[in-house]
């Protein structure tokens, strides 16, 4: 049986534009390409797991706009059941400006019809939740939102991983609810202290730190594993396909450490292509990868 991953989160169209430096305030400058293309941290999760071999559906909103129809498109494409996804009417299909710039990425993102994943609009699917064996969730919908599934999955033991992406603080009780917390180096600095925390919410942190690797903690000590080697091209989603991964991973019984070991090849994979989800590998990509990487090392 393939697992169910019920993904609550955000559906963008990534508007890029490729720079060789960014505008100083007040200046005009020339790019090099533009092009329009499938994002959300909610939707590029989903598609990362999808592609990975979970059965995946996603809750989300989109604006009743081309843009919508769009998204709605590739995610069905991608196999991702989009029964629970509304077309919004009078509101833009979410939308991220994104600069890209010698792999740094600036990205400006307009939330449109994502502020509509509200808690009354996720409660009508309660009983899909109850059927998942993993619920993944952002934050680029509302925050009361996140709160809600956090109060409604741990009540109802439903895992719940919780990308705290773009970072925001949210009442510690709500931290403990998480099965696990996914932030990046950077959103665990601005979110967490590790020195004086619990040693049960210190256990849900996984961290990412790019090419540094993942942290995690198993009996009371913070281990690192390390990154794979890539050269990248647009780093853009690479922890969107961490976190799809892990949780198809998780979903499927696989430890800790093989989940990150999976997801660190998935999210090497990502980056070497163009696009949040242009470069998302497959399953057979991944496996095929880190039997590569076992033989060389
Ligand atoms: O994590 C990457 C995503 O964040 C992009 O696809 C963009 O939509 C932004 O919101
Ligand atoms: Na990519």
């Amino acid at each position: 049986r393939k697992p169910t991953i019920t993904v609550i989160g955000s559906i963008n169209v990534d508007l890029v534009t490729v720079t060789n430096r960014l505008p100083e305030q007040g200046e005009t400058i020339k790019g090099e390409t533009f092009e329009t293309k499938s994002g959300g941290k909610g939707a590029n999760q989903a598609v990362a797991a999808a592609r990975l071999g979970a059965n995946v559906q996603m809750i989300g909103c989109v604006g009743a706009d081309k843009n919508g129809a769009d998204m709605l498109e590739t995610l069905e494409k991608e196999n991702i059941s989009t029964k629970m996804i509304r077309k919004v009417p009078h509101t833009n299909t979410g939308v991220a400006n994104i600069l890209l710039s010698n792999q740094d990425n600036r990205i400006i993102y307009v939330p449109g019809a994502n502020n509509e994943v509200s808690p009354e609009y996720v409660k009508q699917f309660k009983n899909e939740i109850l059927a998942s064996d993993l619920v993944l969730i952002q934050f680029e919908i509302p925050q009361e939102t996140v709160l809600y599934c956090l109060d409604f999955c741990a009540e109802n033991n439903v895992p719940i991983i919780v990308n705290p992406a773009p970072a925001n603080t949210i009442p510690e009780e709500y931290w403990n609810k998480a099965t696990y917390i996914t932030p990046n180096e950077g959103e665990a600095a601005h979110l967490f202290n590790l020195e004086y925390m619990s040693d049960d919410l210190n256990d849900k942190l996984i961290i990412t730190k790019g090419e540094h690797g993942v942290s995690y903690r198993v009996n009371n000590e913070r281990l690192l594993i390390p990154a794979n080697t890539v050269t990248p091209v647009d780093t853009t989603g690479a922890g969107d396909t961490f976190n799809g991964a892990l949780c198809t991973a998780l979903s499927e019984q696989k430890t800790m450490e093989q989940a990150i070991v999976f997801a660190n090849a998935a999210s090497a994979l990502s980056i070497q292509k163009f696009g949040a989800q242009s470069g998302m590998p497959t399953r057979e990509e991944v496996e095929a990868f880190l039997e590569e990487i076992n033989n060389v090392g």
